[in-house]
């Protein structure tokens, strides 16, 4: 209940005026982020997509997680442990709805999650798979009790149900999940998993999870880095089902699953595209960047998210910042989402992050952020950027760009062009 009253409490903070809203014109007095090409320690300056794939991208992954995330979980093999139809009466006539529940570890009482899978009556269909805040029944149409809670402990209100229309009323229609009924009509297939199930996004909990997971226990992944990796072991999963194009899956998050959502797709080459919604610290926002959440704040509230070595930094150099991570995603699409009350995700130094990120994109012959300013909302582009009005949330505004995105990139429209 506590982290609830918080999240309301801060968004309505970000509803105030100054300092929490974010300021056109900004930009053009921060400072650049060093260009993506320039010489890295030994690693001389890069002057093609091939010394960027064979010699720089190497470097930045190892670095990104020696310094922000802790290292990646190894390959793992999961294990589809059960498969079965559910019937969600509000989606019943329009689509096909299975609930699988995939294991992550080989031992007999393995990490596990439940994952929600909406199928078009066409296919093999793109897929959009998502990470959910509340677990996959809250991101339901009438949270079914066909479909399983979080298999850890959540806040009180993702259990509640009678707290969504207010959360739906702060926080965007969307802040449970998807459009799922939309999407399917779109001819997207839709996968909603609760990254919680595995790793429990709490202080105490996670550690233990995360050591199971770790190639070594004695220096383990923080939970973003579990999570992402927790996208890459859906797909292992879903790629191999006939229905679904394993050329044409986007992975999408929110806030802390957007920064796990970009560490996805800078990690796994087989997602085609990302979106990332006001992913902020540790996401697509700038760690030097002194707008919004510090790196001090965001450690201190959730510890169990990145490396230990991340908090050491605030005072030194970093030796990578986040317009990296976009730039390993390249020349593969990706989409930030942002709003304009919300500067405690830094949505203008995310805008920088793309700037300096498309220099890669460009060296791939990709036309990387296209747009010259934030509200110029060209979701289109390689790099997408948007910057809507209001607070942290997941509105039907932001899914009616999310979605253009999608059909410019891995939708049946696409595949058409
Ligand atoms: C907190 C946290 C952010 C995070 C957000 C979220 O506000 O400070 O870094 O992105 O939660 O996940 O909603």
């Amino acid at each position: 209940m506590r982290g609830y009253v918080l999240a309301l409490a801060l968004a309505c903070a970000a509803c105030a005026p100054a300092p929490f809203r974010y300021v056109d014109g900004a930009i053009d007095d921060a400072p650049s982020a060093a260009s993506p090409l320039a010489a890295m320690g030994d690693d001389p300056a890069i002057d093609s997509a091939e010394a960027w794939t064979e010699r720089r991208a190497p470097l930045l992954r190892q670095a990104f997680q020696d310094w922000i995330y802790g290292p990646l979980p190894p390959p793992a093999e999961p294990r589809v442990l059960q498969r079965g139809a559910v019937t969600i009466p509000a989606l019943a006539d329009l689509m096909t709805v299975e609930q699988w529940t995939i294991a992550v570890t080989p031992d007999p009482n393995p990490l596990r999650f439940n994952l929600v899978l909406a199928l078009p009556p066409e296919g093999p269909a793109p897929l959009v798979l998502a990470q959910v805040f509340c677990g996959n029944r809250a991101a339901m149409p009438g949270r079914p009790e066909a479909v399983a809670e979080p298999l850890t402990p959540v806040m009180y209100p993702c259990r509640a149900g009678w707290t969504d229309p207010i959360a739906q009323a702060v926080l965007g229609r969307h802040i449970n999940g998807p459009p799922i009924a939309d999407l399917v009509a779109r001819g997207y297939a839709v996968a909603v998993m609760y990254p919680g199930d595995v790793v429990a996004d709490d202080a105490a909990m996670a550690p233990d999870a995360l050591r199971r997971l770790a190639a070594d226990p004695e220096n383990p992944p923080g939970a973003i880095a579990a999570w992402a990796w927790l996208f890459s072991r859906a797909i292992d999963a879903l790629a191999a089902d006939p229905r679904i194009d394993a050329a044409r899956i986007a992975v999408w998050g929110h806030s802390r699953h957007g920064k796990a959502a970009l560490l996805a797709g800078a990690f796994d080459a087989r997602i085609a595209a990302v979106i990332a919604h006001q992913s902020g610290r540790g996401g697509a926002s700038l760690t030097r960047s002194t707008a919004g959440e510090s790196v001090a704040q965001v450690t201190e509230a959730y510890p169990h998210w990145f490396s230990p070595r991340f908090l050491t930094l605030a005072e030194k150099d970093y030796p990578v910042d986040q317009h990296l991570l976009l730039a390993l995603i390249a020349p593969r699409p990706v989409l930030l989402g942002n709003g304009d009350r919300d500067a405690w995700s830094d949505p203008e130094s995310a805008f920088r992050a793309a700037q300096a990120a498309s220099e890669v994109y460009r060296l791939f012959g990709a036309a990387g952020l296209t747009q010259a300013a934030p509200r110029d909302n060209a979701v289109s582009g390689d790099i997408g950027y948007f910057l809507r009005g209001g607070i942290h949330g997941v509105t039907s505004e932001d899914w009616r760009l999310f979605t253009a995105f999608l059909d410019a990139h891995v939708g049946e429209a696409a595949q058409q062009n």
